[in-house]
């Protein structure tokens, strides 16, 4: 097999129809790819099969959220203050780079680096711009959110989601009651997400216009056991803890049982990611998960492992799985006033103890006369966390009235309760499709300089069966379309071809990655067969015309090639 690099692979997508950079003809826009025809079917099949996996057997809903969101949801979420990259600019040619990614070749994990660490490093390495040679500013730090502005005049400030996520949390009440007000469950969306990337680059991996599929699972805070787990625990699983950054081959099982991985509700998801992954076609001896170091998690991360590939690029993040604590719901809480909580039932009503307020009715009664009962009553059921400065606020028939310390306690009580209020903790898996598409293509491509062929995955590959007439003539080609179209009406997705040599044909298929080619020659007027061809093997067999729907799906259901002949 010839050497290859990412120049092939994407020159490969854009001939063929995968990938096409977006705007060549007014000479192009860093950060934006259009997915051409092969290319949106198989993004379409890929979003298919993670579907299928969340919402068939894990038992996800889905929502559909707004891309446009109100600053308040982003200052809210962190992601106002927090979610910017470091930027260096070239004094010469004004150029902007991220300052993370022009130190790669002098430390092995720049991400992880403060400000301060990372300017030191350049000074100390005489970085300099990449492309003039020129010096570098001092580095900035750069929010990677689009801002526009809602409405005419002089608007509401908003922001393009940088994540589906948050249209998740922000919808919380509406699917905590769709959920039937039950922990764990869990809500996906799929959609685009927006980042004004410093410097977008190695094709779909850093756009600033991306696509996400993105799962968050709300589960109760003092349970991350997972009840599935135990039927995965003893899969293997190639890891890069953050204690020693070294990759080591275990079983999810014992990376739990050792702490490694810190419950089995990640265990689990990353399980979940590893099968969908390889399914798509992720060669799994090119993957691994990557904890993330302290230093180096999102600002609403309690701990984080990145699905790694190994591309021409290097190990590349191409889903990141995150337990994201209380941040987003908490915060959410502060910044809206809504409630984003979860009622958990216990088995029997349990006593417990709290603060609670106690009015003082004898002085209640000469303030508020007739509505004092009701007063005292409102104050009752507040929680003690409402009192500030000394003072409380109660409702009393739409009336509010300010309360200063001087009308009640606070005392210490004992009570029967059916369960308490608790803020669930999120875990997100969040994957990139369009990083995990190219990592398919990359990882199913291969050349011997002339020939090239995509062994991609039955799942993602976007033509299934080439269909080919041995000649366009004598009947051959009717009983080809013929044949073509019973495909097509059972849902296989074929593409028939009747121009040029058979050789020529398979070729064809083979760089675009169709998994079977059948053709239809003499013998199916003698004895009613056709050939089918296997991708990978090169191997033909044949079989009864009438049967080629039923085989085709079997093949595409993931039976032997061999135990068809
Ligand atoms: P990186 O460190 O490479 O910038 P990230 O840590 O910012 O990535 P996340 O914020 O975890 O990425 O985003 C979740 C997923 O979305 C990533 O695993 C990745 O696959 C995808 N993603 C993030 N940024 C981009 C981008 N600019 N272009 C394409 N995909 C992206
Ligand atoms: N939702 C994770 C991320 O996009 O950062």
């Amino acid at each position: 097999m010839a050497q290859f690099n990412s120049g092939d692979v994407l020159s490969l997508c854009k001939r063929r129809g995968f990938l096409y950079p977006s705007y060549e003809i007014y000479g192009g826009l860093a950060g934006f790819y259009d997915y051409g025809p092969l290319g949106v079917t198989m993004k379409q099949n890929i979003i298919d099969l993670w579907r299928s996996i969340y919402v068939l057997e894990e038992g996800f809903i889905e929502i559909d959220s707004d891309i446009v969101g109100p600053e308040m949801v982003f200052k809210a979420s962190g992601h106002a203050e927090n979610f910017q990259d470091l930027m260096v600019t070239c004094k010469l040619c004004g150029e902007g780079f991220r300052a993370d990614h022009l130190a790669q070749d002098f430390h092995p994990n720049p991400g992880a680096l403060s400000k301060a660490e990372l300017q030191a490093l350049i000074q100390s390495e005489n970085i300099t711009c990449p492309l003039c040679k020129g010096d570098l500013s001092d580095i900035e730090e750069f929010n990677l959110m689009f801002k526009t502005k809602i409405g005419p005049g002089s608007g509401r400030i908003g922001y393009l989601r940088p994540e589906t996520a948050q249209g998740i949390f922000v919808n919380y009440p509406n699917l905590y009651r769709y959920a039937r007000e039950q922990l764990p469950f869990g809500v996906i969306q799929v959609g685009r997400a927006y980042r004004n990337e410093i410097s977008p680059r190695q094709g779909v991996i850093r756009l600033r216009e991306f696509n996400q599929m993105e799962a968050e699972l709300f589960v109760d805070p003092a349970d991350k056991s997972w009840k599935r787990f135990a039927a995965v625990k003893d899969e293997k699983v190639k890891l890069v803890p953050n204690s020693d950054e070294k990759e080591i081959e275990t079983t999810f099982g014992v990376a739990v049982e050792q702490g490694i991985i810190a419950h089995e509700t990640i265990a689990y998801f990353l399980w979940v990611t590893q099968r969908f992954l390889r399914r798509a076609g992720v060669d799994p001896t090119r993957m691994r998960f990557r904890q993330h170091l302290k230093t180096e998690m999102a600002h609403y991360a309690a701990d984080c492992w990145d699905a790694e590939a190994l591309l021409s690029f290097g190990w590349t993040e191409i889903v990141g799985v995150a337990d994201r604590g209380c941040w987003d719901l908490s915060r959410h809480t502060q910044y809206s006033g809504a409630e984003l909580m979860a009622f958990k039932r216990f088995d029997e009503p349990k006593e417990v103890e709290r603060d609670a307020f106690k009015p003082k009715y004898g002085l209640l009664g000469p303030e508020f006369k007739a509505k004092s009962a009701k007063v005292g009553k409102a104050l009752e059921g507040l929680e003690v966390s409402s009192l500030k400065d000394g003072k409380v606020e109660v409702d009393v028939d739409g009336e509010r009235f300010v309360l200063t310390d001087k009308y009640f306690d606070v005392v210490r009580i004992k009570e029967k309760v059916n369960g308490i209020k608790v803020v669930p903790h999120v875990i997100e898996p969040s994957h990139g499709l369009d990083r995990i598409l190219y990592t398919c293509l990359e990882h199913a491509y291969s050349t011997d300089g002339e020939y090239t062929r995509l062994g991609l995955s039955h799942e993602s590959a976007p033509i299934k069966v080439g269909v080919f007439p041995l000649m366009a003539r004598d009947d051959l080609d009717n009983k080809a379309m013929d044949l073509d179209r019973k495909l097509r009406e059972s849902g296989i997705v074929t593409y028939y071809d009747e121009s040029g040599s058979i050789g020529r044909r398979y070729a064809r298929m083979d760089e675009v990655g169709t998994p079977f080619c059948l053709t239809v020659d003499y013998e199916v007027f003698e004895n009613g067969t056709v050939t089918i061809r296997e991708r990978d093997s090169s191997h033909q067999v044949r079989i009864p015309f009438e049967k080629v729907v039923d085989v085709m799906k079997a093949l595409l259901d993931g039976k032997s090639f061999d135990g068809i002949a």
